[in-house]
Parts: C-alpha cells; sequence; structure tokens
C-alpha cells in the first residue's frame, strides 16, 4: 500500500497496491527488444527532445515534474524557468536547470504538505510532468492535484500515453521496459473531461500527452475517482487496442507539429 489521495477536506478511499516483480528477475535481452519494438512503432526524436521543443516553444514561467529519476526529463528546462521536481527517490545524475527546488517525497505527502502556489511563489504553474508511479490511479491523483494550480495557459503532460503491448503496459511490473497503464489518463479525461483539450504526440518511446484548457474549479474528477478508478483500473491492453478510436487524437513528433500542437492547445477560443 502506498497511501491515501488528499483533496480539499476529502480523502479518497483508494489505496495504492503496487505489484513489482523482483528487478533481478527482469530479463535484459528482452529490454533490448522492447526497445526495437518501440522505436519501430514511434520512430523519431525520443520525448526528451519533444519536451525541450515544448519548454522553447511555450518559455513556461514555471514547471512542475512528478517523478524526476535521474534528473534527465527535468533538464529539459529552460535556465529562467522556476522548477519544481517530485519523488521519493530521486537519484539526480548531474546539474539541474538552476532555480529548481527538489521535494524528496511522493506526491501524495508533497500535495499534502505544501501549498504548490506558496511553493512557486505565483498562484498557477506554466507546464507540468506526470511521470511518477505509473499506475493509472496515481496519475489520476496527480493529474487531480495538479490541476488546482493552472490556469487557462496552463498545460499538463502525462507520459506513456501510447503502450507498447500488454506486458509493458501491465499493472504488475516484470520488465525493464515498462510504462504502466498510465494510458488510461488519456482515455479517461477524453470521456469523463469534454471541456479539456488532449493531444498526444507519437514520440517514442511511448507516447507524451498534452492537456490544455484545464479548470481549477472542476470537482469532476474529485466526485467520481471511485468509480473511475473501479472502471478503468479493470481495463488492460485489449482494451487499449479496441477503443484506439476513443484516445485522444495524435501528432507526429516533429518541431513544426509539437509547434502547431501547442498553439492550438492555448489558443483561447
Ligand atoms: C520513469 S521514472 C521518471 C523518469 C524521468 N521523468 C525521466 O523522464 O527521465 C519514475 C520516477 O517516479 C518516481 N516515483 C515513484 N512513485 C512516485 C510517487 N508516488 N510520487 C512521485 N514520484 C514517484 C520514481 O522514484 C522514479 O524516479
Amino acid at each position: 500500500m502506498l497511501g491515501w489521495g488528499f483533496f480539499d477536506g476529502a480523502a479518497s478511499s483508494v489505496d495504492i497496491v503496487i505489484t513489482v516483480a523482483d528487478p533481478s528477475t527482469y530479463d535484459d535481452a528482452l529490454r533490448e527488444i522492447h526497445l526495437a519494438q518501440a522505436s519501430s512503432a514511434l520512430p523519431g526524436p525520443d520525448y526528451y527532445t519533444v519536451l525541450s521543443w515544448v519548454h522553447q516553444i511555450m518559455r513556461p514561467a514555471t514547471y512542475v515534474e512528478i517523478g524526476i529519476r535521474h534528473g534527465d526529463s527535468l533538464r529539459a528546462a529552460l535556465p529562467e524557468t522556476k522548477c519544481v521536481g517530485i519523488d521519493p527517490e530521486p537519484t539526480v545524475e548531474g546539474p539541474l536547470p538552476p532555480d529548481t527546488r527538489v521535494f524528496a517525497m511522493t506526491s501524495d505527502i508533497f500535495f499534502q504538505s505544501y501549498d504548490l502556489a506558496e511553493v512557486l511563489g505565483v498562484k498557477n504553474f506554466s507546464l507540468a510532468f506526470v511521470d511518477g508511479l505509473h499506475l493509472f490511479e496515481q496519475a489520476l491523483l496527480d493529474f487531480i492535484h495538479l490541476e488546482r494550480f493552472a490556469a487557462r495557459q496552463s498545460i499538463i503532460m502525462i507520459h506513456d500515453s501510447l503502450p507498447l503491448d500488454r506486458t509493458t503496459s501491465d499493472r504488475v511490473r516484470t520488465t525493464h521496459f515498462y510504462s504502466g497503464d498510465v494510458w488510461k489518463l488519456a482515455l479517461c479525461l477524453k470521456a469523463r473531461r469534454k471541456d479539456l483539450r488532449l493531444t498526444t504526440i507519437r514520440t517514442g518511446p511511448t507516447g507524451l500527452c498534452l492537456i490544455s484548457r484545464l479548470d481549477p474549479d472542476s470537482d469532476v474528477l474529485v466526485r467520481s475517482f471511485d468509480e473511475l478508478v473501479a472502471e478503468y483500473v479493470a481495463l488492460d491492453f485489449r482494451d487499449y487496442q479496441s477503443r484506439s478510436q476513443q484516445m485522444p487524437d495524435t501528432v507526429e513528433n516533429s518541431f513544426a507539429a509539437v509547434q502547431s500542437c501547442t498553439a492550438g492547445l492555448l489558443h483561447d477560443t
């Protein structure tokens, strides 16, 4: 059990159970096969490159990243951007952007303990990236927590919205290459939050979904949290395959496409 999701005055009743096979049993050769399959399915620039394009295009004043690991994705931020990184076990390798604070704790504990607006020094974040615990219900919680600090021109990015196969998108991790069932968040938001705009960039290894028109006053997801968890946790990769039409639209991983997609997401009509 990991913990609880905390909202204003209401706690979710869902316990998050993480099941991970002993990493020493993961198959090294299978990782190479998965990487080759992913680069064949989603060729071209990977998500680190795409993240750096999004930063260049948006030039966000503030950036929040949930799940920083070695700091590789956080390093896509510009020197002038104020950054907050959240990770219970950060293993940062190399320098981070100069105005960065790292909080070594889970995202639930962070949002329970801190007011993100106070940490940032402004009411809203400009850009955020959800890449922490790779289970649907945690990604949903992370989205809910972040949205409370969003403005009309903010964007939340969620990683791993284009899963490779059944094994690597299973809720129980058994492989090096792993995206978990976070793809369900894109499906869920598209179905349940018609007010949002969502576009997925077809970048390797497993896609990057950008979400705009965020509404800090929306309580749709909080009110239906337990119902959403029950419904979406039950899905698996076969549902992803059969519901591809219900997933967000996708664009290619070129700078021009990302620029145009970002402009569309932020266009105020
Ligand atoms: C896939 S790695 C992040 C990779 C990084 N964003 C990148 O692209 O280089 C996932 C990270 O999420 C962290 N994590 C796991 N559970 C978390 C939680 N509840 N809250 C925040 N981070 C979490 C892990 O410690 C790990 O470092």
